[in-house]
């Protein structure tokens, strides 16, 4: 099933304050969701699935949070066993690292280009991790590139000088926790694609969810075609 899926995971704090716990503990739990959420995704045949592990503007969080959640990046790419058991690829979506603005650590770096590299034999579903990563940022990097270029802006230009213009159109985007915002993901791919607004947090995001989500697919579930 050639569909495309962007998650949005909010709500990893609230899961864990609920239960009393630190919300490190709760990003921990929002990583081994994610890791359960593939397995589901493979198993309904999904194409394409890209979620947003931290954006342009998460670096304004206490430090220990964000050392936590870039310690999670490390060990999400690290799970090659399990990606190539599942025929799995991993691609990286965000500021490119040789930019100016570009924040990914070394150690996550290192960790991207290995999950790439050890996991692109695979030819299931396509798992993108967007980590540094802002739509903004993707359109202005996109632009300026056409201009150093000497090329028009047009849509078509603008779509193939994307960070990875491979990837295909949004079917449904999945926003969980109870926000109806799209927090600067995919803006340019998911332009015409149904949103998903759960008030599950991502820890609680389940099979149940995925497939309320792909309800909203037209010519998957009722919805009507756009
Ligand atoms: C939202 O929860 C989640 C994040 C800011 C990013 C981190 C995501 C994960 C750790 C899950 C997937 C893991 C990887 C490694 C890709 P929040 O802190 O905004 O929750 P809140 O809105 O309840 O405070």
């Amino acid at each position: 099933m050639s569909i495309h899926v962007g998650c949005i995971m909010d709500g990893n704090g609230r899961w864990a304050e609920r239960r009393g716990e630190p919300r490190t503990a709760g990003h921990t739990e929002g990583e081994e969701n994610l890791a359960r959420l593939v397995r589901v995704a493979v198993k309904r045949d999904i194409g394409w699935l890209t979620v947003f592990g931290f954006s342009t503007e998460n670096w304004v969080r206490p430090r220990s949070e964000v050392r936590h959640i870039v310690g999670l990046h490390k060990k999400l790419f690290g799970r090659v066993a399990e990606l190539n058991e599942l025929n799995v690829r991993v691609q990286w979506i965000g500021r490119p690292f040789d930019s100016k603005s570009a924040r990914t650590p070394a150690l996550v770096q290192r960790a991207i280009r290995k999950a790439i590299a050890d996991t692109r034999r695979n030819t299931g579903m396509l798992l993108t991790v967007a980590f540094d990563y802002g739509a903004k940022a993707e359109l202005v990097d996109a632009v300026n590139h056409l201009r150093a270029e000497g090329r028009s802006i047009t849509p078509d230009h603008i779509s193939e000088s994307l960070y990875l213009p491979e990837l295909p159109p949004v079917d449904v985007l999945v926003r969980t926790s109870g926000e109806g915002r799209l927090s600067n993901f995919l803006l340019w791919q998911s332009t015409g694609s149904p949103v998903y607004f759960t008030d599950k947090t991502w820890p609680e995001f389940d099979e149940a969810e995925l497939d309320a989500a792909l309800a909203l697919v037209p010519a998957h579930g009722t919805a009507p075609t756009r």
